[in-house]
């Protein structure tokens, strides 16, 4: 992760992502792909779910949509009907099998993977319908840092990057990290370290990534931006055993240790996103 040596103020938010971000809307994202944001979006709406929550997970990653798949859903209606007028919102939003809701993206989406002022509209629409009926809603993106990307979290309130111990996830995760920092100005992201091997490994990676941060980042002059740690989940054999069976793990292995380390995790997200315990 190495960098030039002066702080680099990246440039003011772009025309593109001038939105004040929504209360309520928290972003699950990435830098590089596969690390776990849709199993972690789901079972922390389960978790969230339990605790009494109304919750809604939104499939924000338009371009290669999964979350149907992960929680075995197969909607008639989709996001891209509502999109194209041919159904109304409460007619995609589906009920998923840990207590939330879902509005599934499903197949078709391919032409909203670019970020139109048509799909910014559809999107800002929709979600200003939502925010109203639920008591928080999750995107969960498309990994990295393309402009649908970027115009989902930039709807978010607060974002939870997901991340693996694995050097390449890390180093995406600060391209990431320092992109929404200078285009939204971000002050507080919020990581999860998944796939822990050995207890105490996120907290240590965050404090790392804090460090390079410290140094190359600035949100706005003399304002720096703040990694904060959200938990660890521990890899697992009882994921891939629950997603095979498309299952949510929270409900099927509940006492497994990432399902303790979800249910830890929606405690402190309830916190953060609507204050429940502030
Ligand atoms: N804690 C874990 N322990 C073991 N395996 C895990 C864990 N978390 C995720 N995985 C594995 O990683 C795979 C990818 O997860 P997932 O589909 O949620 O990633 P993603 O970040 O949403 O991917 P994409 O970038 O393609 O949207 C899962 O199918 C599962 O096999
Ligand atoms: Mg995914």
């Amino acid at each position: 992760m190495s960098e030039s040596p002066s702080p680099v103020r990246v440039e003011a938010p772009s025309p593109e992502v001038p939105l004040k971000p929504l209360g309520k809307v928290m972003a699950v994202t990435s830098g590089k792909g596969g690390v776990g944001k849709t199993f972690v979006s789901a079972n922390l709406a389960a978790s969230l779910a339990k605790r009494g929550h109304k919750v809604l997970v939104l499939d924000a990653d338009l371009g290669l949509a999964n979350l149907d798949v992960v929680l075995n859903l197969y909607p008639k209606v989709t996001l891209h009907d509502v999109f194209t007028g041919k159904a109304a919102l409460d007619d995609a939003i589906v009920r998923a099998p840990g207590g939330f809701s879902v509005l599934l993206a499903g197949s078709g989406m391919v032409e909203y993977s670019r970020l139109t002022p048509n799909v910014r509209e559809d999107f800002l629409r929709i979600i200003g319908s939502l925010l109203p009926r639920f008591d928080m809603v999750l995107l969960d993106t498309g990994a990295g840092i393309s402009d649908v990307v970027l115009f989902a979290v930039s709807l978010a309130s607060e974002v939870l990057v997901v991340a693996t111990p694995e050097p390449t996830s890390l180093t995406d995760a600060y391209a990431t990290i320092k992109v929404l920092v200078g285009e939204q100005h971000r002050r507080i992201v919020r990581m999860v370290v998944n796939q822990t091997t050995r207890m105490g490994d996120g907290r240590a990676i965050t404090t790392q990534l804090q460090q390079v941060l410290d140094r190359f980042v600035v949100s706005k002059p003399g304002e720096k931006v703040r990694l904060v740690h959200v938990g660890d989940i521990p890899a697992d054999v009882a994921v891939r055993q629950t997603i095979m069976k498309r299952q949510l793990l929270v409900q099927h292995m509940p006492g497994c240790q990432a399902a303790l380390a979800i249910a830890q995790l929606a405690a402190k997200v309830e916190d953060f996103l609507i204050g429940k315990a502030a």
